[in-house]
């Protein structure tokens, strides 16, 4: 059977270099692997949790625009937006009525925000919370995904689609692939700001696009003790050290060490780091302004990807309809 590799990215906030060491990387490395690779923006995802719709238009073109700088291949890889997909959310209502209640009721995502209220269970939780994993099972599904490369916080996901698919499969027939997810972050957690896992909601974040002066004036905000030039510094528990190894050789880390040990400032080791990241970010940040000037690149390559999406889409939904009965009358 082919490998088709499928993952989506939910669009929300502006991405940063966590973002860019612990997913677009990965899923770009990733993807060289696979016969193909369907990558795609969950934009009906993204607004669970955001009505702003400019904050929303904004995050779907910097996030398409950076997997795009760097290095997303869309003559290889099928590139798209979800919302342009609209047999998506034929398939997710479908997908609701074989799924069992009881199943939604332990998501992780949802019980968490369920366990924040005090009296009333359901306050500030909308349906589309509830029923965000079948959404998801409807991505993964229409396209016969064999592997979902994800992150550990959405295994449990993969797990439901699995669920959900096989209890399709029992109800009409083998027409689902049960996917496997490849768990991506095991060994990647890049440290923010402050010394904890980067993200967002930190707002703890080296950004990935911005000027050369604001990724270096972010670096330099990096927290570290109070320790003096010429002091052997360690670099254990380090943030400043822990990022250069995201980016480095190992030559180039051994040689930052040794400079630690001989008591390097963090001055100097800040000033490292930066020259390191910005020598690998440049060339995306320089592709990111350039693609970003022209108006119709993005719209052009969303709806390609669109296009060759929905040559699949539409021939799985027309056979999914059929075995339930929603077909031409006979
Ligand atoms: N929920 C995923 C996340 O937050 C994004 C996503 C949406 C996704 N649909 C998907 C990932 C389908 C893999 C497959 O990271």
């Amino acid at each position: 059977m082919k490998k088709r590799i499928l993952t989506g990215i939910t669009t929300t906030g502006i991405p940063h270099i966590g973002n860019f060491i612990g997913a677009i990387k990965p899923a770009l490395e990733l993807s060289k692997d696979y016969d193909d690779s369907f990558f795609f923006l969950a934009d009906y995802h993204s607004i669970i949790k955001n009505n702003s719709t400019d904050e929303i238009k904004e995050s779907v073109k910097s996030i398409a625009l950076a997997w795009l700088s760097c290095g997303l291949d869309p003559t290889k890889t099928i590139f798209y937006r979800q919302s342009d997909v609209p047999e998506i959310l034929e398939l997710t209502w479908i997908l609701n009525c074989v799924t069992a209640k009881g199943l939604m009721n332990r998501a992780h995502a949802y019980k968490s925000a369920v366990s924040q209220n005090n009296n009333d269970p359901d306050k500030g939780i909308n349906m589309g919370l509830f029923s965000y994993p079948i959404l998801m099972a409807a991505d993964i599904l229409m396209f016969d995904s064999t592997h979902v490369p994800v992150g550990s916080d959405q295994n449990q996901h993969i797990e439901m689609t699995r669920d959900i698919a096989t209890r399709f499969n029992h109800l009409y027939g083998p027409l689902l692939t049960v996917p496997d997810s490849i768990i991506q972050d095991k060994q990647k957690v890049v440290l923010g700001l402050d010394g904890r896992k980067m993200s967002k909601s930190y707002g703890n974040v080296i950004p990935l696009l911005e000027s050369q002066k604001t990724l270096k004036k972010s670096i330099m905000k990096i927290v570290t003790n109070s320790l003096e030039p010429g002091v052997p510094k360690d670099s254990k528990n380090c943030t400043v050290f822990d990022l250069y190894k995201n980016f480095a050789t190992e030559d180039e880390i051994i040689n930052l060490q040794t400079a630690y040990d001989e008591g390097i400032s963090w001055g100097d080791a800040k000033e490292k780091l930066f020259l390191k990241i910005n020598s690998q970010l440049e060339p995306i940040r320089n592709k990111y302004d350039e693609l970003y000037q022209d108006k119709n690149y993005i719209n052009d390559v969303l709806h390609e990807g669109a296009t060759k999406a929905r040559s699949y889409a539409v021939e799985k939904i027309s056979l999914i309809k059929e075995v339930i009965g929603i077909s031409k009358i006979t």
